[in-house]
């Protein structure tokens, strides 16, 4: 029911909010995004990413009659959700009957504050995406010093050129966290829209 209610209320929300992130980052970048989209292949990593809403949101602005750029996508959401899985499977499967999708998707489970993951997240690699997602994720909760640690990890090992969207709640205790990691590890903001965000980092 909880999980149905998440479903309802807020995946609306956060998928449209990717979908305007998307398309502000190309009004406002002269095309910029596109050219993210205009390889045959994409890989993205969604962290936190629950029932799938950021991968959604990006189908909504790569399948807009306006978008020429449609590659073939993987996704791989991370959550540390195990129910979220179900969800997933169900958009998943709605998604591929509804369009002919030529993507692929894998759901794993990684707790991204739980420090006994550590051993773990060292076995897992995160350097083919070329694309990151931390939408909405900070701000459930996640703002431990694990938490920093972990996103350290993985975006200290992203591939050079890949991107990051980062989409939440506008407040400082958020954002800035954020913005204290990336820049250590010589990622550079390349859009950000200052009312409520989105921050994109590569
Ligand atoms: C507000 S939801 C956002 C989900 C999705 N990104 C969206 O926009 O709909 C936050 C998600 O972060 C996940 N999450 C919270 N803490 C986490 C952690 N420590 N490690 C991994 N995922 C976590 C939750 O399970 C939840 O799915």
């Amino acid at each position: 029911m909880e999980r149905f209610a998440y479903l309802y209320t807020y995946m609306p929300v956060h998928i449209r909010l990717v979908q305007m992130a998307f398309e502000n980052w190309s009004d406002e970048e002269d095309g910029k995004a596109d050219t993210l989209f205009s390889f045959d292949s994409v890989s993205v990593c969604c962290l936190g990413g629950g029932p799938g809403s950021e991968v959604v949101g990006l189908l909504r602005h790569l399948y807009h009659p306006l978008t020429t750029q449609r590659p073939v996508l993987s996704f791989a959401i991370h959550d540390r959700e195990d129910l979220w899985s179900k969800t997933w499977r169900s958009v998943w499967m709605e998604l591929c009957m509804s369009f002919r999708l030529t993507m692929t998707s894998t759901y794993c489970p990684l707790n991204l504050g739980d420090v006994a993951m550590e051993s773990k997240r060292q076995l897992r690699r995160f350097d083919n995406f070329d694309f990151f997602t931390l939408v909405k994720f900070r701000s459930s909760g996640c703002t431990s010093e694990i938490v920093v640690r972990c996103l350290t990890y993985i975006f200290s090992q992203a591939k050079i050129g890949a991107y990051v969207l980062y989409i939440d709640t506008n407040f400082p205790i958020y954002n800035n966290s954020v913005r204290r990691i990336l820049p250590k590890i010589k990622w550079v903001e390349v859009f950000h829209l200052s009312s409520k965000g989105p921050y994109i980092w590569r």
